[in-house]
């Protein structure tokens, strides 16, 4: 029974800004997706091949009254529908969280609103927990996860296994002591010569690879469910340089040219294997560990395929994942998150003094 049933209908618009994507949705009752409306800043990063934080920040500046007013619009509803306001306070990029966060505070204000604060990593998960939705072309999930609930968060920014013995109460298990996963594949397809973001390229220059041909290594690490994938990052570097005859200070921005087709299908293949296997081995002890009732995936790297595979594969517990446009940053996982905040009677913040929290963990 969705937790709506038993207290008041709220309706709560997120706030989304800690990367590239400016993001607004509104969110019934933290299970009815109204209206989801995301801008990305991804063009004009891609050319460098990695978020340029400047860039996003300005185009956060130019998109956030835009998305939030046609989220309002596509809605139907008025301000005075609106039952508070939740917004990513971090993790995330300074300059960017700032821009919505500074927004949601003035909006909050002005239409004298609660305002919540949301973590953005804590926010990913949550996009399971939306199955309706009024908006085309999304998918919500056929019913919400159930507790306890382990979650595999993976990102740009983020790799995380948490199990969840109710919302607000959770055990961080592990994480990533150095890069995320999907800066992993950011990271590789850069220099593969891929476009960002690495994710969904690296994906499908996998499909033409061997996935035996190389051997890469997985990291062993102290913490059963700390990752670390750093080591595999810089062994597809010296692979790649030995596979075109260069020594280890040969400049990776020039393998590229180098690297024949088939070597970088076969190095992405590689890649993609070892890094989803790296995850699914800790999300397997962490299920014995754990018996969850509900295994959830969120942030970017969910939408990848040979992930849901792998752990569908190998796991027994229920397996969610959003429908892909709700894995990547969005409005309605932050809106739906503020949702629960509300309905189970948590404390808003002070508008006048909610400050960003860049490095905020879980
Ligand atoms: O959650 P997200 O949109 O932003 C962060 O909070 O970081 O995740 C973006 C990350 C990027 O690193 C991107 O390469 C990765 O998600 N990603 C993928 C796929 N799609 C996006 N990684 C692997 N496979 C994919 N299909
Ligand atoms: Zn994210």
């Amino acid at each position: 029974m969705p937790l709506s049933i038993l207290f008041n209908v709220m309706k709560i618009l997120g706030i989304e800004t800690s990367c590239d994507e400016t993001a607004a949705a509104i969110v019934e009752d933290g299970f009815k997706l109204i209206s989801n409306v995301v801008a990305t800043s991804m063009d004009e990063h891609a050319k460098y091949g990695g978020i340029v934080p400047e860039i996003a920040a300005r185009s956060h500046i130019e998109s956030i009254i835009p998305v939030i007013d046609q989220c309002m619009h596509e809605s139907q509803l008025d301000w005075a529908d609106l039952d508070g306001i939740a917004v990513t306070y971090g993790a995330g990029l300074g300059g960017s969280l700032l821009v919505g966060v500074e927004t949601a505070k003035a909006l909050a204000i002005s239409k004298n609103l609660p305002l919540y604060g949301i973590n953005h990593v804590e926010g990913h998960v949550y996009a399971n927990f939306i199955t309706e939705s009024l908006v085309g072309n999304i998918t919500p999930s056929d019913e919400q996860p159930k507790f306890p609930m382990l979650a595999l968060i993976v990102s740009g920014g983020h790799s995380q296994i948490v199990i969840f013995k109710n919302h607000f109460d959770y055990i961080l298990l592990g994480q990533t002591g150095d890069d995320a996963v999907g800066e992993a594949f950011d990271k590789v397809a850069k220099l593969l010569g891929l476009p960002y973001p690495g994710g969904p390229n690296i994906e499908i220059a996998a499909k033409d690879g061997d996935t035996e041909k190389y051997k890469l290594p997985k990291a062993r690490l102290e913490g059963k469910y700390d990752f670390s994938f750093s080591g595999l990052k810089t062994a597809v570097l010296r692979l790649a340089q030995s596979e075109v005859g260069k020594s280890f200070d040969f400049p990776s921005f020039e393998l590229s040219a180098l690297l024949n087709d088939s070597q970088k299908t076969d190095i992405a293949a590689s890649f993609l294997k070892t890094s989803i296997e790296t995850l699914v081995d800790k999300m397997e002890v962490a299920e014995k560990e754990f018996s969850p009732k509900t295994i959830v995936i969120a942030g970017g790297v969910a939408a990848n395929q040979e992930l849901r595979k792998q752990l569908k594969n190998r796991l027994h517990a229920k397996l969610q994942y959003p429908d892909i446009k709700l894995c990547t940053d969005n409005g309605a996982m932050i809106a739906t998150l503020g949702c629960f905040k509300a309905m189970l009677n948590s404390t808003p913040v002070d508008p006048y003094k909610l400050q960003i929290d860049p490095n905020l963990s879980m």
